[in-house]
């Protein structure tokens, strides 16, 4: 039997010990579509290339397995084949995603934009601001990240609430939202984007938060009412810092740029050098399994 073909988007060599009995091409297909594509078995697209890398799938006649690095596959999942296996990055993200949510909460808090702004201007300008120390963080996505963000959020004195999308031990579900809300300090977005996430942080969501509460956005874009936050930011009654924007990029005109309070990284919650250990980790584990012909790990079945 041939090797069975396998597209990377990285040299196979930083996989350690790939497993043997799978050949490997270093493919982009963004950029160019080598004539292998009819052989390939086992896909792991580029990271963050957008729909795009999904261009090819109708190509790869004998695809058993699509690996994703990222967390989120809302873009891709739509044109993955009946029959072939969607499998996604859960797990790499964990520790980047949760470090850039811990450091949105802290700097928005804290006013770190408005000293930049200030040290930009060469002025000293002292005052004094929310700690994150004694707040209610909600946590809406109680999942990998979720509990990574966890962890990081409970040695800063707060008191954490999670919900999930069912109920259980420690966690709400999200039904119970309406309840919640009123007295959340901070909420953390950190759900995929579904039919029953989208647009779920809408003007109700919001009105419900207490005055002066700060909204987190880690997840995806359009599980928040852009027109919704936008109101409650510009009568600063609420304070907001999003990694994720519907649309991305942000155009230049966006009135998300000049909106008070509001806080934008250009989703960077997985690309810090935490990642791509932890993505070469997660292939390689992936790879060996397929090989050997075992149960793959983060096998997409749901519906999200
Ligand atoms: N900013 C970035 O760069 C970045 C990086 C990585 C990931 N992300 C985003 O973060 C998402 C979560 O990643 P993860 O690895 O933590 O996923 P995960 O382990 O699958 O966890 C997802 C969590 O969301 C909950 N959930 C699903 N639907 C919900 C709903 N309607 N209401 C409330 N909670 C709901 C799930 O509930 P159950 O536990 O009940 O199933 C679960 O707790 C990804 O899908 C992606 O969109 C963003």
């Amino acid at each position: 039997m041939t090797d069975r073909l396998v597209w990377l988007p990285f040299e196979p060599d930083l996989l350690d010990d790939p497993p043997a009995g799978l050949r490997y091409e270093v493919v982009d297909p963004t950029e160019h579509v080598p004539d292998s594509v009819g052989q390939v078995r086992f896909y792991v697209p580029p990271y963050q290339v957008g729909s795009a890398v999904a261009d090819v799938l109708p190509q790869m006649t004998g695809l058993e397995v699509v690996q994703t690095l990222t967390a989120g596959v809302d873009n891709l999942r739509p044109h993955v084949p009946d029959g072939v296996t969607l499998c996604n990055g859960r797990g790499i993200h964990d520790t980047s995603t949760a470090e850039l949510a811990l450091t949105l909460v802290l700097s928005s808090l804290r006013g770190i934009p408005s000293w930049v702004r200030a040290q930009d201007r060469h002025q000293w300008r002292p005052g004094w601001r929310p700690a994150l120390a004694d707040k209610r963080v909600l946590l809406v996505g109680y999942g990998a990240i979720g509990a990574a963000i966890e962890r990081r959020l409970l040695p800063f004195e707060v008191e954490v609430t999670r919900v999930a999308r069912t109920a259980r031990d420690g966690v709400h579900a999200f039904t119970e939202l309406p309840e919640l809300l009123p007295s959340a300090d901070v909420v953390v977005l950190v759900v995929p984007l579904t039919e029953e996430t989208r647009g779920l942080v809408d003007a109700a969501f919001l009105a419900a938060l207490p005055d002066g509460a700060l909204l987190v956005n880690v997840a995806r874009g359009a599980v928040v009412d852009n027109d919704a936050l936008l109101a409650e930011l510009d009568t600063g009654r609420l304070r907001a810092a999003v990694d994720v924007v519907d649309p991305e990029p942000v155009p230049e005109d966006h009135p998300f740029w000049d909106a008070p309070g509001l806080l934008i990284s250009p989703h960077v919650g997985g690309a810090s050098s935490a990642m791509w250990p932890r993505a070469h980790r997660l292939v390689r584990d992936q790879l060996h399994r397929y090989a050997a012909g075992e149960d793959l790990w983060n096998v997409m079945s749901g519906d999200y």
